[in-house]
């Protein structure tokens, strides 16, 4: 299901050389006595979902489609960015009409302009909202709840707002457990032992995906393939793994930096989850490759400078997607002003993966910027979750390396000291 191209000679180590410390990560993930093994319960979890939660999500997805015009999702982080990754990644940018309800975030930002235009928006529109929060204290999400909740509220009065909020959270604690117990809101488990950055394969992310017309059915089973295709720690077997070396090795060359890179737009949220997923899991204690993200074309016409001519700290993992979901032939012109006819005939896609072909080269072979190719079937629900499921086992892999707990964020601790200083919090 992916391809990883791991025989390149910028591999300057051999991968099988780490064989033996990957045999005793892959053990302590599988027996869940790894570093952060409080927070494990993601890699078994196509095993273990509760199937009732489970019809619950869709036949509440289907109560949702035919009830309001905009669905809000109220979070932030691992609360906000699978969701947005997949309904993007499967759905595409422009199918409102076609996936209805429009689905608007918010809760991931204090932006001011932001959140007042998404009230004027939805002022006149029938709407329902989605609040996650595993914490059920994050600010950026509370504020924002508080705001759509008043809203909703006003609008339609307390009994029917109760219809049209929903709460993604902790099973048994916390402020927004309590409070949607209080206010009598249907409610949704964040599993104790999934953090938010590998919640997307849970209610957290399955709601929004499942109200976006997604075939979440499809996306479990991704994700209990890929379970099974991983079930190996040997590195010539084992995809996530291999990668996870491949990055340690090229680290070892003094690339600091790695660029996601995919050539489809409907992926640049995909490549910000990604970078939550290994930014959040790996930056520690002085360690970890910076994640950064580019999607192609379009960013050679910003970054494409850099990556090919700059400070050589960069490597790049390319996510292609084989099939497209949709293609285009580019049409004939009899006056071709614009001298484009020697493409007539061609699909956009070619066009596409030729232009991927010729920075593949001018990247590995003139800029000495080494491609990690990770091929992907297409941008199906259930690729999505085979992939997203390669990743949480390649980031805990590539952490574990390090000797880090791939499941913890106490740096992120930092700035909410000073703000909550400078907000008057008690
Ligand atoms: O990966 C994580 O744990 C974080 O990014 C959280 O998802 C994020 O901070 C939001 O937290 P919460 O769901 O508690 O509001």
């Amino acid at each position: 299901m992916i391809k990883l191209n791991t025989d390149h000679a910028f591999l300057n180590e051999d991968i099988a050389s780490y064989q033996g410390q990957v045999n005793e990560l892959h053990d302590a993930i599988m027996n869940k006595t790894a570093k952060g093994n409080d927070f494990l319960g993601w890699v078994d979890w196509c095993n273990n979902y509760d199937k009732d939660e489970f019809a619950r999500i869709k036949k509440d997805a289907a109560y949702v489609r035919e009830n309001c015009e905009v669905y809000l999702v109220c979070g932030i982080g691992g609360s906000y960015l699978g969701a947005r990754a997949a309904i993007e990644m499967i759905n595409g940018l422009y199918g409102k009409d076609k996936y209805k309800p429009e689905i608007i975030f918010c809760g991931n930002t204090f932006s001011s302009t932001y959140t007042k235009q998404v009230l004027d928006y939805i002022a006149d529109k029938e709407v329902m909202i989605n609040v996650i929060s595993k914490s059920g204290t994050t600010t950026e999400t509370s504020l924002a709840f508080r705001l759509f909740k008043q809203f909703i509220e006003k609008k339609y009065g307390k009994d029917e707002a109760k219809k049209r909020i929903i709460a993604t959270t902790d099973g048994t604690k916390g402020t927004l457990f309590d409070l949607a117990t209080k206010e009598g809101y249907t409610k949704y488990v964040i599993p104790n032992d999934i953090g938010g950055r590998f919640s997307v394969i849970t209610p957290v992310g399955l709601l929004p995906i499942a109200v976006a017309g997604i075939d979440i059915d499809a996306l479990m089973q991704g994700v209990t393939d890929a379970f099974n295709d991983f079930d190996t720690a040997d590195l010539s077997k084992n995809p996530a793994y291999a990668y996870a070396v491949a990055r340690r090795i090229l680290q070892n060359q003094g690339k600091n930096v790695e660029m996601f890179i995919t050539y489809d737009l409907q992926t640049t949220m995909l490549a910000e989850w990604w970078k939550q997923l290994f930014g959040e899991s790996e930056g520690k204690n002085g360690k970890g490759i910076f994640p950064a993200a580019g999607t192609f074309s379009t960013d050679l016409h910003s970054m494409g400078q850099f990556v090919q001519d700059g400070l050589k700290i960069v490597f790049e993992t390319l996510v292609l997607f084989k099939n497209p979901t949709e293609d285009v032939i580019f049409p004939e012109d009899a006056d071709n002003l614009d001298n484009m006819n020697y493409l007539a005939g061609k699909s956009l896609d070619w066009v596409n993966k030729m232009a991927m072909q010729g920075t593949l080269e001018a990247h590995e072979v003139e800029g000495n910027v080494p491609n990690l190719l990770i091929e992907v079937e297409d941008m199906s629900s259930h690729s999505f979750g085979y992939l997203v499921y390669f990743f949480f086992r390649a980031v805990a892999m590539s952490v574990l390396m390090l000797d880090e707990n791939p499941f913890d964020q106490p740096g992120v601790e930092v700035y909410k000291k000073n703000m909550f200083r400078l907000l008057g919090k008690k």
